[in-house]
């Protein structure tokens, strides 16, 4: 019976991969692991009593709205308030501009429905973020990979691979995942120049850009593209897709995030959406959309800002305190992730499963490199662990790493 099924798989079937990181995670939640392995925003900083009261005032006054089939797009008072909340940054577009999804993660997956065919080389930083790299090898992506260093993605690593005419360029300009690095501005700048000389357009990809524990905000690419291009219309023309969510900075399970877009690309998303899921969940929407009425997100970010930079300076005083010296890390400006380094000896996967057995989880760094590399470096979250699980994992961990560094 079973074979039937599988002789009968499509051949794209064959690029699909588990999620490395997925499968991490089922381990890493054994009890008594302390785990440091996903990218979970922490649910001390959830807001539940606004998620009750806006679910009971939504069912009150719009259920027959709500709870009905919605336009694909995405529920405008929703889009005209992202829009809105854009226009701060310098992002000069309207609703209709925004598409809602499931999650950036369906962004991802419908930017590959539209623009990878099978063979076509994408260019992303080495390491990159995995969700990205496990959406598009299902449509056939080659991946281009691009050096980066403590500032993210180099500039003229990227003009180098040119001549590999890369479909698109995914870059993660704030708070990178895995590497928890942030690209300069000028760098930003650099970066769009190249992609516009050699006509190559950008998908930004923003989930982490509120959650800054240090330093100036920096205009996202969206925005510098459309400066040097000159681009101030009311309709936005520009060489960007920007991506982001309200996963990290709301709550991730209700699975709401959006794509900032040219119209004409938007209505193609559509039509790709359209064929995935119709459209994503109205209830959802709308009470996302009631919690944040109100600019309840500017009181609710500076929360999540506290809880998570104590988290980070904790963890970067135990890395000093506890850790070989030899094991060196990149200070996130923002973000989930410190990205660790081990002498060149050492493979973080193959001692992965020790660590485990200490009640310690993190995640390595190979799986995140799109061409292969990074054995020595591994990732580790932040975000999701109280001060005491904190000071006992890290613990654990610098045991593990002296006793393979001896
Ligand atoms: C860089 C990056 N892109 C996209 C996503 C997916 O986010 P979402 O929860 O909106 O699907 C994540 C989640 O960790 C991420 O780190």
């Amino acid at each position: 019976m079973t074979n039937i099924w599988v002789k009968n798989f499509a051949k794209r079937t064959e690029r699909m991969q588990s999620s490395t990181i997925r499968e991490l995670l089922k381990i890493s939640n054994l009890p008594g692991v302390v785990s440091f392995a996903g990218g979970l925003p922490s649910p001390d900083v959830f807001p539940v009593e606004e998620f009750k009261h806006a679910c009971q005032v939504v069912l009150e006054t719009q259920a027959s709205h709500a709870l009905q089939y919605g336009t694909t797009e995405g529920y405008l008072p929703l889009r005209e308030m992202i829009a809105e909340r854009s226009r701060r940054y310098g992002i000069n577009v309207r609703a209709d501009n925004v598409m809602i999804t499931n999650g950036s993660q369906q962004a991802l997956d419908l930017i590959g429905k539209l623009f990878i065919d099978a063979g076509d080389n994408v260019a992303v930083e080495s390491p990159t973020y995995l969700g990205a790299i496990q959406a598009w090898k299902v449509y056939g992506a080659n991946f281009v990979t691009v050096e980066t260093d403590e500032n993210g993605m180099i500039p003229e690593s990227l003009e180098a691979q040119m001549h590999h005419k890369p479909k698109l360029l995914y870059l993660l300009p704030n708070f990178h995942n895995p590497l928890g690095t942030t690209i300069p501005k000028e760098r930003r700048q650099r970066i769009i120049e190249i992609c516009h000389k050699y006509q190559v357009p950008i998908i930004e990809d923003d989930p982490y850009g509120q959650l800054r524990y240090e330093g100036e905000h920096i205009p996202p690419a969206v925005k510098l593209d459309a400066d040097l291009r000159g681009n101030d219309t009311e309709n936005y023309q520009g060489n960007v897709i920007y991506l982001s969510t309200f996963s990290k900075t709301l709550v991730p399970g209700l699975r709401l995030a959006w794509v900032i877009a040219p119209k004409e690309i938007i209505l193609k998303l559509v039509q790709a959406k359209q064929g995935s899921d119709l459209h994503t969940s109205t209830f959802n929407q709308y009470v996302v959309q009631e919690v944040c009425k109100d600019n309840f997100l500017d009181r609710h970010i500076p929360i999540i800002r506290n809880v998570y930079r104590e988290r980070r300076d904790l963890m970067m005083e135990l890395i000093d305190e506890l850790f070989p010296d030899e094991v060196k890390y990149v200070r996130p400006q923002g973000g989930l992730f410190l990205w660790l380094t081990t002498p060149p000896q050492l493979n973080t996967a193959d001692l992965r499963p020790i660590a485990v057995e200490h009640k310690v989880a993190y995640v390595p760094g190979g799986p995140f490199h799109a061409n292969g590399g990074g054995d020595n470096t591994m990732r580790m979250n932040f975000s999701n662990a109280s001060e005491e699980d904190l000071r006992e994992g890290m613990k654990r961990l610098s045991l593990v790493l002296k006793s393979a560094l001896v």
